[in-house]
């Protein structure tokens, strides 16, 4: 029996609340609203999106017939995870960006506890409640399991694993939440992940690929109007937060997907000319009628396109795994 797992539980549960960075936080949602609804054309960070309301509106979005991602995703870990964790001869501290409720994780901590015996797992998360939430139902859930939990953004979080985090790490990003990041911003970010690891380490990722536009869309406007109230709860959260007047009904929803930009592009669009008044901001918006408002981006990837953001961040694919669709690839990179 390993170590941890005679460790009791409060010892095996470490929370580290780090300010996140100056640049994470003065990005607020009055500055998004002001920045961009005077910008042409106009658009709002999606991170905004995502209170407690848009939280669980995507929680739901993941259970709609037509979004095929997060089960696509679980079915090629299922089938692979114990390939994904194998290659150390000890294991190695298994660090996951975005972790949210750690759910889609499970099928790769069950793999590597069988792999190894046990587990130090480091959740990466904004929320510092989901975090402990979801840490302290792993711990009672796996004995074998030690959590230490890192609530911030992404990029101090990174620098905590860097300066705390000894010895191999494999580094998991799932639920191709690389797909809200332009290409450019994509590329910055595998560039300050790559530089946090080391020969031994790997970075695991989920990415969704590109397929049938029709498919791609009508993953994004399913049927039961999930998403579409998912992306209107940002006009919601200016209205409660800023004292807006957005009426919820002048706008429509619509996903359409840009071979360009090899992206599903979310709008909201005004079906009418119409004035919204923001007093917090003492802001005054006029719409024209089709006008939109670009809410959200989801990128769609090919193994080339995949290929080339390695090369730019210096990462070497050591393997791939997908569905029999090609819908979905997870890709483990080393540097
Ligand atoms: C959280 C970025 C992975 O792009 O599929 C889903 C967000 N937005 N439906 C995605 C989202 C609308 C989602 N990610």
């Amino acid at each position: 029996m390993s170590i941890q797992t005679s460790l009791p539980k409060q010892h095996r549960l470490e929370l580290i609340r780090v300010k996140p960075s100056e640049v994470f936080e003065s990005e607020t949602l009055p500055k998004t609203v002001e920045r961009g609804l005077s910008h042409r054309p106009k658009y709002l960070l999606c991170r905004f999106i995502y209170d407690a309301i848009g939280s669980e509106l995507f929680e739901q979005i993941c259970d709609q017939p037509e979004y095929y991602l997060t089960r696509t995703e679980d079915a090629i870990l299922r089938d692979h995870a114990n390939a994904m964790v194998d290659g150390w001869d000890d294991p190695p501290t298994m660090i996951e960006l975005g972790s949210g409720s750690s759910t889609k994780t499970r099928r790769l901590i069950e793999a590597a506890l069988d792999r190894y015996g046990s587990l130090h797992y480091v959740p990466i998360d904004i929320s510092g409640t989901i975090l402990e939430d979801s840490a302290r139902t792993l711990i009672d859930d796996y004995p074998a399991i030690r959590v230490t939990g890192i609530a911030s953004d992404y990029d101090t979080a990174l620098r905590v694993v860097a300066e705390r985090i000894q010895g191999p790490k494999l580094l998991v990003f799932l639920g191709s939440s690389l797909g809200n990041f332009d290409d450019e911003d994509a590329v910055g970010l595998l560039q300050r992940i790559r530089s946090t690891l080391s020969a031994d380490d790997r970075f695991l990722f989920g990415t969704d690929l590109v397929k049938d536009p029709t498919i791609l869309e009508a993953a994004y406007d399913d049927s039961a109007g999930v998403t579409a109230r998912f992306g209107k709860n940002i006009l919601t959260r200016i209205n409660r937060e800023l004292g807006g007047n957005f009426d919820l009904d002048g706008f429509r929803y619509e996903a359409r997907f840009s071979p360009e930009h090899h992206r599903v592009e979310m709008k909201l669009i005004s079906d009418l000319e119409q004035i919204v008044t923001i007093p917090d901001l003492d802001l005054t918006v006029s719409f024209g009628a089709g006008e939109s408002i670009h809410i959200e981006n989801s990128h769609k990837y090919t193994p080339a396109i995949l290929e080339q953001l390695a090369k730019q961040s210096r990462f070497l694919e050591e393997a791939s795994w997908t569905d029999p669709d090609g819908f979905y690839r997870l890709q483990r990179w080393r540097t």
